[in-house]
């Protein structure tokens, strides 16, 4: 299987980094792979009790052997590139090789600032971003004024995008923000800082990832952000700026859409979202504190707590159709232990309407109720089971039933954070 896809399918935070880790621990795998978003994931990896946690770089970067990219669809902060690399390596982290792509758009600090500032400026309105720079860094791509990472070995051509960017962006930050300008030089300085420590990363990696697919080696494409979170398929404008379905990949790493083998979307077995935006099974009682607390529901990158809510059927089948999921990886199914009935909602009610699928509007998203069928719960500790038949029979029950309203077959379930904490369902 030489290329496979692993994409988050709710709204992120799946544990997409726990079965990446896992599926290139388990199978040789030569290259893992991210292909869009920047900083604002947050993915956490637990190796014999011990956590990691991700954020720009691939989780392949603590499975030595394979080969770590960051592909022409991410946006990179170098600043993050290196404090994540020096946090590993201070850790005593044995890192893999880091391949990044000449291609790839840069995240300088105003960015981070133009973000914030807008955030601030949209008031109730605002998205709830990472405060990053995602989405002022991909509008500088679309715009065609963003500055790619082998501009950085250019000076000259550095100065001239740098200054060709923040011409206009000077003006909004002044004239409309009432912030003070952005200095080109200091901007030219701060990026041409990280220059001689990047280059030897820097290569083409869309000729590297066709050439190991043409030789049989296996590439894992590890997703960021989620389905839901898409700038076009998900919940628009509460989206992140880039593509994070399966769709993406193919741009954001230059490969056809005719060599992907698996796609896997990961899903909790229930729901968390962070920021702002609809969510229709969110949970304001007991039980929603009671899912943040067990699951430990505190964003990695930001810190925020995630808003919590059960499972919802509707944007599990979703995210089947947009991605052509081969398959689920279900996480997290040892923290609903502890709940006698446990909801899922199997279609929604919008406007005395029940709706089985997604419906076609945001306005109908936003009225959407959630219709629940209830499972008996199994009232135990699951976190040692490693066989689908040492699960307790309730819980088998749930992940079948959930397996037939999802659109697509259950592959392995996690119970527990560590690598070893997993269930196959369909080897
Ligand atoms: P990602 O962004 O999709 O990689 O997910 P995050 O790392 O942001 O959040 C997932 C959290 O769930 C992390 O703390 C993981 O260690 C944890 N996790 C992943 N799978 C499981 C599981 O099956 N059970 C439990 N209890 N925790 C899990
Ligand atoms: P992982 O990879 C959860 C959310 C932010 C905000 C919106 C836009 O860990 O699953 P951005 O900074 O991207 O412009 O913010 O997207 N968001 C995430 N939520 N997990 C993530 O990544 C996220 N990355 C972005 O909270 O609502
Ligand atoms: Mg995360």
């Amino acid at each position: 299987m030489p290329a496979i896809v692993v994409l988050g399918a709710q709204w992120g935070d799946e544990g997409k980094g726990k079965a990446t880790d896992l599926l290139a621990t388990t199978d040789p795998i030569d290259f893992v792979v991210r292909t869009s978003g920047g900083h604002n994931a947050g993915h956490t990896i637990v190796i014999d009790g011990e956590k990691y946690a991700t954020h720009l770089l691939p989780s392949g970067i603590l499975t030595p052997g394979a080969t770590s990219v960051i592909a022409n669809g991410v946006v990179v902060s170098p600043e993050a590139l290196f404090r994540e690399l020096d946090g590993l390596l201070a850790r005593g982290v044995e890192v893999a090789d880091l391949k990044v792509s000449a291609n790839a758009h840069v995240i300088a600090s105003y960015h981070a600032t133009i973000d914030k500032v807008t955030e601030r400026f949209l008031g109730k309105n605002q998205i709830g971003t990472t405060g990053r720079g995602i989405g002022p860094a991909y509008a500088d791509k679309i715009n065609r004024v963003g500055v790619r990472i082998a501009d950085l070995f250019d000076e000259k051509i550095l100065r001239e995008k740098i200054d060709a960017a923040l011409d206009v962006r000077n003006h909004l930050l002044t004239k409309v923000y009432n912030r003070r300008a952005i200095e080109v030089d200091a901007v030219v300085e701060e990026l041409l800082s990280y220059a001689d420590r990047l280059q030897p990363m820097v290569c083409d990696t869309s000729l590297l990832l066709n050439q190991a697919l043409d030789a049989g080696q296996t590439v894992l494409f590890e997703g960021a952000q989620a389905t839901m979170l898409d700038v076009d398929h998900g919940t628009y404008p509460f989206v992140t700026s880039s593509n994070p379905v399966a769709g993406g990949v193919c741009v954001g790493a230059g490969i056809g859409p005719t060599r992907i083998d698996r796609v896997i979307g990961v899903i909790k077995a229930y729901t968390t979202r962070v920021g702002s935006g609809p969510f229709p099974t969110e949970l304001f009682d007991e039980d929603g504190i009671q899912l943040q607390t067990l699951g430990g529901e505190i964003g990695v990158s930001t810190g925020r707590t995630r808003r919590c809510g059960w499972y919802d059927a509707v944007v599990a089948r979703y995210a089947s159709r947009v991605n052509g999921l081969t398959e689920f990886f279900l996480t997290k199914l040892d923290i609903l232990g502890s709940w006698d009935r446990i909801p899922v909602c199997v279609a929604y009610e919008i406007d005395g309407q029940r709706v089985e699928e997604m419906p076609m509007t945001q306005t109908e998203f936003h009225h959407a109720t959630p219709v629940y069928e209830y499972f008996d719960g199994w009232n135990s500790d699951i976190s040692g089971c490693r066989s689908f038949d040492e699960l307790p029979k309730n819980a088998q029950v749930y992940v079948q039933a959930l397996e037939e309203m999802s659109g697509a077959k259950i592959w392995g379930v996690g119970v527990g954070p560590g690598r070893e904490q997993t269930v196959v369902v369909h080897g």
